[in-house]
């Protein structure tokens, strides 16, 4: 089977935002509690923040943390997870069910992101609470000092204010499962006085408003024109949030609902635009794609949880090989709209559907999900490039024509290289990739970085990984694919394996 794809250094799509490449930390089960921070654990830092955790985020070089929810924050009382631990009061979040000991808040989970090397993006609760709170928590973290919520951040022991650059005005307001959930209208109103209070306490600030909590949401549209006409002045971004499940073991529909990511997208952009062009407006909403992974493994095990438990181990999704390939299918469409999506937050991070799972006072290590998110982080940042694929398709009752072959290419300035991230949506044989490639010299090929597993229901565990890549270097790369020069272009020809998830790194050639 054989695909191809053009790449010229002259078409791109944009540059990608620092903030693609975000995840989310939520109060919810043992993300806080018992994943980035456990003290006690042999591998806790003084502040009780998990070394071994710490360092698997440092390797997926997370750009920015959403935090402190999700539908937690709908009912949160920032307030309680700041100053005197021992103060600080237990309280039920009706949000998952469970006790909240607030002995981790605000201040922890900067200290944290500054530990990881990561940017905070900090969500307010307008749910139960509303724009006095928000502008109160804005104050506390931004204000330099002289005011009652900046001395209070002084004596809480941060003389520095946080600076927290980005912001969520509310979580999923739109869904029936959230504390206060409320309607467009009502939303709108509330987050739009928010926004401005919370801007006139630091003008630096940007906002996101709330979208719809996932496409088929029976208001998606309405919800989204609605909120816009409130907030359209006063919102930077607008949020999407989307998870895909296999609950059918239908492989091949699985693997194309990254489809659905894409037309979810463009038609957030063209409401987006609508109210652009309603309002006469000249600024630009772009996208916030807040939330996205795949979500359902955990499902049957979250309802036998207890109720009212502090950090039970729910959303505990265990991903396998094909879950790989769908987040790595999700990835390459969120470059592929890298124009308008500027924020992204693979949902979650530790332990909560994420890439990193810990055991309590043992061992951390690296889901199946881990690396694509990686390889996209460390080697997707710079120019998107334009990258149409001429492949052949299979049908998807849902999807219709579906690609064999996903892909996307990223340009890279400062080390002159190009780096092709590429899915074989094919499950029984391998893809014979034609690239050519104009406009930027002579390249070599430098390494392909393959993740595969003929078994697609394979996954890691604190006992074995058996879902990682393998990576062809230099010179055996080389015997695997060829680079040549010809007519002014590059030809590239590579063999993608079924099934797989593909990183093909070329690099300035010594003789261009
Ligand atoms: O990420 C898990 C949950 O999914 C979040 O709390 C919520 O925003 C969404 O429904």
């Amino acid at each position: 089977m054989n695909a191809r794809i053009t790449l010229h250094k002259d078409f791109s799509i944009g540059e990608t935002d620092n903030r693609l490449f975000g995840s989310f930390i939520e109060h919810l089960g043992r993300a806080v509690y018992g994943g980035i921070w456990e003290p006690g654990h042999p591998e806790a830092d003084d502040n009780g923040f998990r070394n071994d955790v710490a360092n698997l985020v440092k390797e997926l070089d997370v750009s920015v943390v959403r935090y402190p929810g999700g539908n937690f924050v709908s009912g949160y009382n920032w307030e309680d997870g700041v100053g005197t631990v021992t103060q600080r009061p237990v309280r039920l979040d009706l949000a998952w069910n469970t006790k909240e000991s607030n002995r981790f808040g605000t201040n922890e989970f900067i200290q944290w992101a500054k530990k990881v090397n990561t940017d905070v993006m900090m969500a307010v609760n307008l749910g139960t609470r509303g724009a006095d709170e928000a502008r109160n928590l804005v104050e506390y973290c931004n204000f330099p000092g002289g005011t009652y919520w900046s001395n209070l951040r002084q004596s809480h022991g941060f003389s520095d204010p946080h600076g927290i650059k980005l912001w969520c005005l509310g979580n999923e307001m739109d869904g029936p499962w959230q504390i206060c959930r409320r309607t467009a209208d009502e939303y709108g109103r509330v987050a739009t006085e928010a926004a401005k209070v919370m801007k006139w306490t630091d003008p630096s600030i940007e906002l996101v408003a709330c979208g719809s909590s996932f496409f088929k949401m029976p208001s998606f549209g309405s919800w989204e024109t609605t909120v816009l006409d409130h907030l359209y002045d006063h919102a930077d971004y607008l949020s999407l949030h989307i998870y895909f499940a296999n609950k059918e073991n239908d492989t091949p529909g699985f693997l194309a609902r990254s489809l659905e990511m894409d037309r979810f997208i463009k038609t957030v952009a063209g409401i987006c635009d609508l109210a652009k062009a309603k309002k006469n407006s000249n600024k630009t909403i772009n996208l916030s794609f807040d939330e996205w992974n795949v979500w359902y493994h955990s499902n049957d095990a979250d309802t036998k949880i207890e109720k009212w438990t502090e950090a039970p181990p729910l959303l505990e999704d265990v991903y396998n090989m094909e879950d790989a390939l769908v987040v790595g299918c999700m990835l390459i469409t969120l470059l592929k709209n890298a124009d308008r999506v500027k924020i992204a937050c693979l949902a979650q991070l530790v332990n909560v559907i994420a890439p990193i799972m810990t055991e309590k006072g043992g061992k951390a290590w690296r889901q199946t999900i881990f690396y694509p998110f990686m390889d996209v982080s460390c080697f997707g940042r710079g120019t998107v490039l334009r990258c149409p694929v001429i492949a052949d398709n299979y049908v998807s009752a849902e999807y219709g024509d579906v690609p064999y072959l996903e892909a996307v290419a990223v340009y890279n300035k400062e080390n002159n290289s190009i780096t092709i991230f590429a899915v074989n949506r094919n499950l029984e044989d391998g893809l014979n990739l034609n690239a050519e490639i104009a406009g930027f010299g002579n390249m070599e090929l430098a390494e392909h970085r393959i993740l595969c597993n003929k078994d697609l229901k394979a996954h890691n565990s604190a006992l074995e990984e058996k879902v990682k890549p393998s990576v062809l270097n230099t010179s055996s790369v080389r015997q695997d694919g060829k680079l040549e020069s010809r007519a002014g272009s590059m030809l590239l020809e590579i063999n993608l394996p079924p099934a797989s998830w593909n990183v093909i790194r070329l690099k300035k050639g010594v003789t261009a």
